[in-house]
Protein backbone atom coordinates (compact mmCIF):
# COMPACT_ATOMS: atom_id res chain seq x y z
CA UNK A 1 0.00 0.00 0.00
CA UNK A 2 1.25 3.72 -0.79
CA UNK A 3 0.78 6.35 1.99
CA UNK A 4 1.64 9.91 1.19
CA UNK A 5 3.95 8.79 -1.15
CA UNK A 6 5.77 5.94 0.64
CA UNK A 7 5.64 2.35 0.67
CA UNK A 8 3.73 0.68 3.52
CA UNK A 9 3.72 -2.92 4.59
CA UNK A 10 1.90 -4.60 7.08
CA UNK A 11 0.95 -1.53 8.78
CA UNK A 12 4.98 -0.47 8.40
CA UNK A 13 7.12 2.06 7.06
CA UNK A 14 9.17 0.34 4.36
CA UNK A 15 12.07 2.29 4.48
CA UNK A 16 11.40 2.62 8.47
CA UNK A 17 12.01 -0.99 8.21
CA UNK A 18 15.28 -0.79 6.05
CA UNK A 19 17.05 1.62 8.69
CA UNK A 20 15.86 -0.65 11.17
CA UNK A 21 17.20 -4.02 10.40
CA UNK A 22 19.19 -3.25 7.58
CA UNK A 23 19.27 -4.19 3.68
CA UNK A 24 18.79 -6.56 1.79
CA UNK A 25 15.85 -7.33 3.96
CA UNK A 26 12.73 -9.87 2.87
CA UNK A 27 9.47 -8.54 4.43
CA UNK A 28 6.67 -11.21 4.85
CA UNK A 29 3.20 -9.70 5.51
CA UNK A 30 1.47 -12.43 7.55
CA UNK A 31 -1.71 -11.17 7.58
CA UNK A 32 -2.06 -11.31 3.68
CA UNK A 33 -0.71 -14.79 3.83
CA UNK A 34 -3.39 -15.25 6.26
CA UNK A 35 -6.27 -14.11 3.43
CA UNK A 36 -4.97 -16.35 1.34
CA UNK A 37 -5.60 -19.24 2.92
CA UNK A 38 -9.10 -17.87 3.85
CA UNK A 39 -9.65 -17.27 0.17
CA UNK A 40 -8.68 -20.84 -0.51
CA UNK A 41 -10.91 -21.90 2.59
CA UNK A 42 -13.12 -20.02 1.15
CA UNK A 43 -13.05 -21.33 -2.41
CA UNK A 44 -11.87 -24.75 -2.24
CA UNK A 45 -12.21 -26.47 1.41
CA UNK A 46 -15.82 -25.22 2.50
CA UNK A 47 -17.13 -25.50 -1.33
CA UNK A 48 -15.75 -28.72 -1.69
CA UNK A 49 -16.43 -32.16 0.68
CA UNK A 50 -13.25 -33.91 1.47
CA UNK A 51 -10.74 -31.83 -0.30
CA UNK A 52 -7.38 -31.31 1.89
CA UNK A 53 -5.03 -27.95 1.20
CA UNK A 54 -1.42 -28.46 1.44
CA UNK A 55 1.47 -25.68 1.81
CA UNK A 56 4.32 -26.47 -0.63
CA UNK A 57 7.12 -25.66 1.78
CA UNK A 58 9.71 -24.97 -1.00
CA UNK A 59 8.40 -21.77 -1.47
CA UNK A 60 8.98 -20.78 1.61
CA UNK A 61 9.96 -22.46 4.85
CA UNK A 62 11.33 -20.41 8.00
CA UNK A 63 10.12 -21.87 10.95
CA UNK A 64 7.61 -19.03 11.64
CA UNK A 65 6.01 -20.18 8.42
CA UNK A 66 5.49 -24.08 9.62
CA UNK A 67 3.40 -22.68 12.66
CA UNK A 68 1.57 -20.26 10.65
CA UNK A 69 0.68 -22.90 8.11
CA UNK A 70 -0.07 -25.78 10.96
CA UNK A 71 -2.40 -23.17 12.72
CA UNK A 72 -4.59 -22.96 9.63
CA UNK A 73 -4.99 -26.79 9.42
CA UNK A 74 -3.27 -26.89 5.93
CA UNK A 75 -0.88 -30.14 5.50
CA UNK A 76 2.93 -29.70 4.22
CA UNK A 77 4.83 -30.71 1.03
CA UNK A 78 8.01 -31.30 2.59
CA UNK A 79 10.75 -32.11 -0.22
CA UNK A 80 14.24 -33.52 1.78
CA UNK A 81 15.35 -34.30 5.28
CA UNK A 82 16.30 -30.68 6.01
CA UNK A 83 12.34 -29.47 5.29
CA UNK A 84 11.11 -32.49 7.29
CA UNK A 85 13.42 -31.52 10.40
CA UNK A 86 12.28 -27.91 9.91
CA UNK A 87 8.88 -28.86 10.24
CA UNK A 88 9.49 -30.99 13.53
CA UNK A 89 11.28 -28.49 14.69
CA UNK A 90 8.48 -26.10 14.53
CA UNK A 91 6.00 -28.28 16.16
CA UNK A 92 4.14 -29.22 12.82
CA UNK A 93 2.20 -32.16 12.96
CA UNK A 94 3.57 -34.80 11.19
CA UNK A 95 0.35 -36.67 10.46
CA UNK A 96 -0.35 -34.04 8.24
CA UNK A 97 2.87 -33.77 6.01
CA UNK A 98 3.44 -35.61 2.50
CA UNK A 99 7.02 -36.24 1.37
CA UNK A 100 7.83 -35.59 -1.92
CA UNK A 101 10.86 -35.70 -3.67
CA UNK A 102 12.61 -37.67 -7.41
CA UNK A 103 15.69 -38.81 -5.89
CA UNK A 104 15.11 -39.23 -2.07
CA UNK A 105 18.19 -41.00 -0.26
CA UNK A 106 17.39 -44.05 2.12
CA UNK A 107 18.37 -41.70 5.46
CA UNK A 108 15.51 -39.32 3.88
CA UNK A 109 12.66 -42.28 3.61
CA UNK A 110 13.59 -43.60 6.56
CA UNK A 111 13.29 -40.44 8.62
CA UNK A 112 10.06 -39.55 7.17
CA UNK A 113 8.92 -43.07 8.33
CA UNK A 114 10.38 -43.15 11.67
CA UNK A 115 9.13 -39.01 11.85
CA UNK A 116 5.53 -40.16 11.05
CA UNK A 117 4.98 -37.94 8.20
CA UNK A 118 1.27 -38.88 6.73
CA UNK A 119 1.83 -39.14 3.07
CA UNK A 120 5.50 -40.56 1.26
CA UNK A 121 4.84 -39.70 -2.12
CA UNK A 122 6.46 -41.93 -4.07
CA UNK A 123 7.95 -40.75 -7.72
CA UNK A 124 9.60 -44.75 -8.97
CA UNK A 125 9.54 -48.04 -8.87
CA UNK A 126 12.98 -48.39 -7.74
CA UNK A 127 12.23 -46.45 -4.74
CA UNK A 128 8.77 -47.92 -4.22
CA UNK A 129 11.13 -51.22 -3.71
CA UNK A 130 13.61 -49.42 -1.19
CA UNK A 131 10.32 -48.02 0.98
CA UNK A 132 9.14 -51.84 1.02
CA UNK A 133 11.78 -53.20 2.08
CA UNK A 134 12.36 -50.78 4.77
CA UNK A 135 9.07 -50.68 6.43
CA UNK A 136 9.12 -54.21 6.27
CA UNK A 137 11.74 -54.36 8.09
CA UNK A 138 10.88 -51.66 10.54
CA UNK A 139 7.57 -53.17 10.57
CA UNK A 140 5.80 -49.87 10.01
CA UNK A 141 3.25 -49.38 6.97
CA UNK A 142 4.30 -47.01 4.69
CA UNK A 143 0.65 -44.32 4.02
CA UNK A 144 1.75 -43.79 0.24
CA UNK A 145 0.91 -41.81 -2.89
CA UNK A 146 2.41 -42.38 -6.45
CA UNK A 147 3.62 -39.72 -8.28
CA UNK A 148 2.44 -39.90 -11.68
CA UNK A 149 4.44 -37.97 -14.46
CA UNK A 150 1.01 -37.71 -17.05
CA UNK A 151 2.96 -36.53 -20.19
CA UNK A 152 1.21 -33.27 -20.39
CA UNK A 153 3.10 -30.08 -21.22
CA UNK A 154 2.19 -26.49 -19.21
CA UNK A 155 2.61 -23.21 -20.64
CA UNK A 156 5.71 -22.01 -18.48
CA UNK A 157 9.21 -21.74 -18.25
CA UNK A 158 10.82 -25.21 -19.17
CA UNK A 159 12.92 -24.65 -15.90
CA UNK A 160 9.48 -25.28 -13.97
CA UNK A 161 7.58 -28.24 -16.07
CA UNK A 162 7.30 -31.05 -14.27
CA UNK A 163 4.44 -33.19 -15.96
CA UNK A 164 5.73 -33.85 -19.31
CA UNK A 165 6.64 -37.23 -20.75
CA UNK A 166 10.85 -37.51 -20.09
CA UNK A 167 10.04 -35.27 -16.65
CA UNK A 168 12.94 -36.44 -14.15
CA UNK A 169 9.47 -36.63 -11.74
CA UNK A 170 7.09 -39.32 -11.54
CA UNK A 171 6.18 -42.84 -12.84
CA UNK A 172 6.07 -42.75 -16.64
CA UNK A 173 2.59 -43.60 -18.16
CA UNK A 174 4.28 -44.88 -21.10
CA UNK A 175 4.57 -48.69 -20.06
CA UNK A 176 3.22 -50.58 -17.58
CA UNK A 177 4.93 -49.07 -14.86
CA UNK A 178 2.21 -47.49 -12.92
CA UNK A 179 0.18 -50.90 -13.07
CA UNK A 180 3.73 -53.02 -11.82
CA UNK A 181 3.87 -50.15 -9.04
CA UNK A 182 0.00 -50.48 -7.72
CA UNK A 183 0.54 -54.26 -7.82
CA UNK A 184 3.58 -54.18 -5.91
CA UNK A 185 1.82 -52.12 -3.52
CA UNK A 186 -0.89 -54.63 -3.17
CA UNK A 187 1.50 -57.52 -2.49
CA UNK A 188 3.73 -55.73 0.04
CA UNK A 189 2.39 -55.40 3.60
CA UNK A 190 5.03 -52.59 4.04
CA UNK A 191 3.19 -50.03 1.62
CA UNK A 192 -0.33 -48.88 1.88
CA UNK A 193 -1.03 -46.78 -0.96
CA UNK A 194 -3.77 -44.64 -1.05
CA UNK A 195 -4.03 -43.11 -4.55
CA UNK A 196 -2.24 -41.08 -6.69
CA UNK A 197 -0.28 -37.68 -7.27
CA UNK A 198 0.48 -35.04 -10.15
CA UNK A 199 2.05 -31.84 -10.08
CA UNK A 200 2.03 -30.54 -13.91
CA UNK A 201 4.59 -27.32 -13.49
CA UNK A 202 4.87 -24.50 -11.62
CA UNK A 203 3.97 -20.49 -12.01
CA UNK A 204 0.79 -21.74 -14.26
CA UNK A 205 -1.80 -18.92 -15.34
CA UNK A 206 -4.64 -21.62 -17.05
CA UNK A 207 -6.37 -24.69 -16.04
CA UNK A 208 -5.84 -26.68 -19.16
CA UNK A 209 -2.71 -28.62 -18.72
CA UNK A 210 -4.26 -29.36 -14.64
CA UNK A 211 -7.60 -30.64 -16.63
CA UNK A 212 -5.82 -32.72 -19.18
CA UNK A 213 -4.10 -34.12 -16.27
CA UNK A 214 -6.50 -35.03 -14.23
CA UNK A 215 -8.27 -36.49 -17.50
CA UNK A 216 -5.12 -38.94 -18.28
CA UNK A 217 -5.15 -39.63 -14.32
CA UNK A 218 -8.73 -40.77 -14.09
CA UNK A 219 -8.70 -43.21 -17.04
CA UNK A 220 -5.90 -44.65 -15.35
CA UNK A 221 -7.46 -44.77 -12.43
CA UNK A 222 -10.25 -46.66 -14.28
CA UNK A 223 -8.06 -49.48 -15.46
CA UNK A 224 -6.20 -49.89 -12.17
CA UNK A 225 -9.77 -50.46 -10.58
CA UNK A 226 -10.94 -52.93 -13.87
CA UNK A 227 -7.64 -54.59 -13.92
CA UNK A 228 -6.24 -54.94 -10.62
CA UNK A 229 -9.11 -54.40 -8.38
CA UNK A 230 -7.38 -51.01 -6.51
CA UNK A 231 -9.49 -48.61 -5.97
CA UNK A 232 -7.93 -44.54 -5.50
CA UNK A 233 -9.15 -42.99 -2.48
CA UNK A 234 -6.75 -39.96 -2.82
CA UNK A 235 -6.16 -37.82 -5.98
CA UNK A 236 -3.21 -35.12 -5.61
CA UNK A 237 -3.64 -33.13 -8.42
CA UNK A 238 -0.48 -30.38 -7.16
CA UNK A 239 0.12 -27.44 -7.24
CA UNK A 240 1.52 -24.85 -9.90
CA UNK A 241 -1.52 -22.14 -9.32
CA UNK A 242 0.65 -18.89 -10.93
CA UNK A 243 0.51 -14.90 -9.95
CA UNK A 244 0.80 -12.10 -11.21
CA UNK A 245 4.65 -10.38 -11.34
CA UNK A 246 3.78 -7.37 -13.58
CA UNK A 247 1.65 -4.42 -13.26
CA UNK A 248 -0.46 -5.42 -16.36
CA UNK A 249 -1.06 -9.07 -14.94
CA UNK A 250 -3.31 -10.59 -13.21
CA UNK A 251 -3.20 -13.58 -10.04
CA UNK A 252 -6.26 -15.90 -10.94
CA UNK A 253 -8.63 -16.96 -8.47
CA UNK A 254 -7.63 -20.24 -6.87
CA UNK A 255 -11.14 -21.12 -8.22
CA UNK A 256 -10.46 -20.63 -11.70
CA UNK A 257 -8.62 -23.87 -11.37
CA UNK A 258 -10.55 -26.00 -8.81
CA UNK A 259 -14.14 -25.49 -9.40
CA UNK A 260 -13.36 -26.65 -13.27
CA UNK A 261 -11.16 -29.18 -11.77
CA UNK A 262 -14.13 -31.05 -9.49
CA UNK A 263 -16.30 -30.38 -11.74
CA UNK A 264 -14.40 -32.41 -14.42
CA UNK A 265 -13.73 -35.29 -11.71
CA UNK A 266 -16.97 -35.47 -10.60
CA UNK A 267 -18.10 -36.38 -13.85
CA UNK A 268 -15.03 -38.77 -14.75
CA UNK A 269 -16.01 -40.33 -12.00
CA UNK A 270 -19.72 -40.45 -12.18
CA UNK A 271 -19.42 -41.97 -16.11
CA UNK A 272 -16.47 -44.21 -14.55
CA UNK A 273 -19.08 -45.72 -12.10
CA UNK A 274 -16.00 -44.86 -9.41
CA UNK A 275 -16.23 -43.23 -6.13
CA UNK A 276 -14.90 -39.65 -5.99
CA UNK A 277 -11.56 -39.61 -4.20
CA UNK A 278 -10.43 -37.03 -1.60
CA UNK A 279 -8.78 -34.38 -4.14
CA UNK A 280 -5.59 -32.51 -2.60
CA UNK A 281 -3.84 -29.56 -3.71
CA UNK A 282 -0.82 -28.09 -3.46
CA UNK A 283 0.07 -24.65 -3.64
CA UNK A 284 3.02 -23.13 -2.81
CA UNK A 285 3.60 -19.20 -4.48
CA UNK A 286 0.10 -18.52 -5.00
CA UNK A 287 -0.35 -18.52 -1.06
CA UNK A 288 2.87 -16.61 -0.34
CA UNK A 289 4.39 -14.70 -3.34
CA UNK A 290 2.36 -11.58 -3.02
CA UNK A 291 2.79 -11.27 0.48
CA UNK A 292 6.35 -10.85 0.66
CA UNK A 293 8.58 -8.16 -0.76
CA UNK A 294 12.84 -7.62 -0.69
CA UNK A 295 14.17 -3.94 0.27
CA UNK A 296 17.41 -2.93 -0.59
CA UNK A 297 19.57 -0.40 -0.61
CA UNK A 298 21.05 1.28 -3.78
CA UNK A 299 24.10 0.95 -4.25
CA UNK A 300 25.26 2.64 -7.26
CA UNK A 301 23.71 4.64 -10.50
CA UNK A 302 24.88 3.90 -13.81
CA UNK A 303 23.95 5.50 -16.77
CA UNK A 304 25.33 4.17 -20.37
CA UNK A 305 23.71 7.09 -22.58
CA UNK A 306 21.17 5.38 -25.09
CA UNK A 307 21.89 2.18 -23.90
CA UNK A 308 20.84 1.73 -20.31
CA UNK A 309 20.67 2.43 -16.83
CA UNK A 310 22.33 0.22 -14.13
CA UNK A 311 20.81 0.55 -10.79
CA UNK A 312 23.09 -1.73 -8.72
CA UNK A 313 21.48 -2.78 -5.59
CA UNK A 314 23.06 -4.25 -1.95
CA UNK A 315 21.53 -7.72 -3.32
CA UNK A 316 20.98 -9.79 -6.18
CA UNK A 317 20.75 -13.16 -7.34
CA UNK A 318 21.98 -14.88 -3.97
CA UNK A 319 18.70 -13.15 -1.85
CA UNK A 320 16.86 -13.90 -5.58
CA UNK A 321 18.05 -16.27 -8.35
CA UNK A 322 14.84 -16.47 -9.75
CA UNK A 323 15.60 -14.09 -13.00
CA UNK A 324 18.85 -15.19 -13.83
CA UNK A 325 17.88 -19.09 -13.26
CA UNK A 326 14.77 -19.16 -15.63
CA UNK A 327 14.24 -15.42 -16.38
CA UNK A 328 11.52 -14.89 -14.15
CA UNK A 329 10.12 -11.03 -14.33
CA UNK A 330 9.78 -8.22 -11.22
CA UNK A 331 8.47 -4.87 -10.71
CA UNK A 332 9.67 -2.43 -7.92
CA UNK A 333 9.54 0.92 -6.55
CA UNK A 334 11.31 3.66 -4.82
CA UNK A 335 10.40 2.96 -1.19
CA UNK A 336 10.27 6.76 -0.36
CA UNK A 337 9.11 8.11 -3.71
CA UNK A 338 7.10 5.32 -4.57
CA UNK A 339 4.40 7.49 -6.88
CA UNK A 340 6.95 9.82 -7.80
CA UNK A 341 6.78 10.24 -11.79
CA UNK A 342 9.33 7.93 -13.54
CA UNK A 343 12.04 8.95 -14.96
CA UNK A 344 12.73 6.80 -17.36
CA UNK A 345 13.41 2.43 -17.77
CA UNK A 346 16.66 1.38 -15.68
CA UNK A 347 17.79 -2.01 -15.04
CA UNK A 348 17.95 -3.08 -11.32
CA UNK A 349 21.00 -5.09 -10.87
CA UNK A 350 22.28 -7.68 -8.28
CA UNK A 351 25.80 -6.78 -7.17
CA UNK A 352 27.46 -10.80 -8.06
CA UNK A 353 30.15 -11.15 -10.24
CA UNK A 354 27.89 -12.24 -13.12
CA UNK A 355 26.40 -10.06 -15.87
CA UNK A 356 23.61 -12.05 -15.78
CA UNK A 357 22.47 -10.82 -12.50
CA UNK A 358 20.04 -9.03 -13.14
CA UNK A 359 16.78 -8.85 -10.81
CA UNK A 360 14.49 -6.67 -13.07
CA UNK A 361 14.73 -5.20 -16.99
CA UNK A 362 12.72 -2.02 -18.29
CA UNK A 363 11.90 -1.05 -14.49
CA UNK A 364 10.00 2.67 -14.51
CA UNK A 365 11.44 4.46 -11.49
CA UNK A 366 11.89 7.96 -10.39
CA UNK A 367 15.03 9.27 -10.57
CA UNK A 368 16.84 7.02 -8.54
CA UNK A 369 19.86 7.98 -6.29
CA UNK A 370 22.34 6.31 -4.24
CA UNK A 371 21.17 5.39 -0.74
CA UNK A 372 17.36 5.07 -1.99
CA UNK A 373 15.70 1.94 -0.50
CA UNK A 374 14.21 -0.05 -3.77
CA UNK A 375 11.60 -3.08 -3.34
CA UNK A 376 11.24 -5.71 -5.08
CA UNK A 377 7.86 -6.62 -5.05
CA UNK A 378 6.15 -10.16 -4.89
CA UNK A 379 9.09 -11.91 -3.41
CA UNK A 380 7.32 -14.36 -1.08
CA UNK A 381 7.91 -17.39 -3.12
CA UNK A 382 10.80 -19.06 -3.92
CA UNK A 383 13.42 -16.28 -2.85
CA UNK A 384 14.53 -16.84 0.21
CA UNK A 385 14.23 -20.45 -0.16
CA UNK A 386 16.79 -20.55 -2.92
CA UNK A 387 19.26 -17.97 -1.65
CA UNK A 388 22.80 -18.96 -1.91
CA UNK A 389 25.90 -17.61 0.02
CA UNK A 390 27.85 -17.00 -4.21
CA UNK A 391 30.35 -14.65 -3.59
CA UNK A 392 30.46 -14.81 0.16
CA UNK A 393 27.03 -12.60 0.74
CA UNK A 394 25.29 -13.21 3.96
CA UNK A 395 21.25 -14.65 3.36
CA UNK A 396 19.48 -11.43 4.78
CA UNK A 397 17.07 -11.50 7.30
CA UNK A 398 13.34 -11.99 7.44
CA UNK A 399 11.11 -10.58 9.11
CA UNK A 400 7.23 -10.87 9.39
CA UNK A 401 4.69 -7.50 9.82
CA UNK A 402 0.95 -7.35 10.60
CA UNK A 403 -0.87 -4.77 11.11
CA UNK A 404 2.19 -2.47 12.58
CA UNK A 405 4.24 -4.93 14.48
CA UNK A 406 7.54 -6.42 13.30
CA UNK A 407 9.58 -9.69 14.54
CA UNK A 408 12.66 -11.06 12.71
CA UNK A 409 11.54 -14.82 11.99
CA UNK A 410 15.28 -15.51 10.48
CA UNK A 411 18.27 -13.35 11.34
CA UNK A 412 20.70 -12.18 9.25
CA UNK A 413 23.49 -14.40 8.33
CA UNK A 414 26.88 -12.77 9.37
CA UNK A 415 30.40 -12.74 7.68
CA UNK A 416 31.30 -15.49 11.02
CA UNK A 417 28.29 -17.36 9.77
CA UNK A 418 29.70 -17.60 6.06
CA UNK A 419 33.41 -19.84 7.32
CA UNK A 420 31.73 -21.54 9.94
CA UNK A 421 32.51 -25.00 10.10
CA UNK A 422 35.58 -24.59 7.73
CA UNK A 423 39.31 -25.37 8.41
CA UNK A 424 42.89 -25.08 7.12
CA UNK A 425 44.42 -28.52 7.17
CA UNK A 426 48.26 -28.33 8.33
CA UNK A 427 49.61 -29.86 5.58
CA UNK A 428 47.84 -26.23 4.24
CA UNK A 429 49.25 -24.01 6.29
CA UNK A 430 52.77 -25.78 6.88
CA UNK A 431 52.34 -25.47 10.57
CA UNK A 432 52.84 -29.12 10.94
CA UNK A 433 56.06 -30.00 8.65
CA UNK A 434 55.46 -34.14 9.84
CA UNK A 435 53.04 -33.83 7.14
CA UNK A 436 49.44 -34.71 6.70
CA UNK A 437 48.33 -38.13 8.64
CA UNK A 438 48.24 -40.98 5.87
CA UNK A 439 45.11 -43.03 5.83
C1 LIG B 1 5.20 -31.71 -5.96
C2 LIG B 1 4.99 -30.25 -5.92
N1 LIG B 1 3.88 -29.78 -5.34
C3 LIG B 1 3.66 -28.45 -5.26
C4 LIG B 1 4.56 -27.54 -5.77
C5 LIG B 1 4.27 -26.09 -5.62
O1 LIG B 1 4.30 -25.38 -6.77
P1 LIG B 1 3.82 -23.87 -6.76
O2 LIG B 1 4.66 -23.14 -5.79
O3 LIG B 1 4.05 -23.42 -8.14
O4 LIG B 1 2.38 -23.87 -6.35
C6 LIG B 1 5.73 -28.00 -6.39
C7 LIG B 1 6.70 -27.05 -6.98
O5 LIG B 1 7.48 -27.28 -7.81
C8 LIG B 1 5.95 -29.40 -6.46
O6 LIG B 1 7.05 -29.88 -7.04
Amino acid sequence: MIREGRLVWGGCDAAGLAERFGTPLYVIDEALVREKIAELRRSFLDRWSDTQAVYAGKAFLPLAMCALVASEGLGLDMVSGGEIHAARAAGFPMERGYFHGNSKTEAELEFALDAGVGRIVVDGIMELDLLRSIAERKGRPADILIRVAPGVDAHTHKYVITGHTGSKFGVPLTDDSLARSVELCMSSKGLRLHGFHFHVGSQIRENTSHLLAVDILMEHMNELRKILGFETKELNVGGGFGVAYLPDERTPDIASFTDPLMERIGVGCAEFGMPRPKVIIEPGRWLVSEAGITLYRVTTVKKIPGIVTHVGVDGGMTDNPRPALYGAKYSALLAERADAPSGGKVSIVGKCCESGDILAEGVELPEPRRGDILAVLNTGAYTFSMANNYNMTPRPAVIFVRDGKVDVVVQRQTYDDLIRGQSIPDFVSGRNPAGPASL
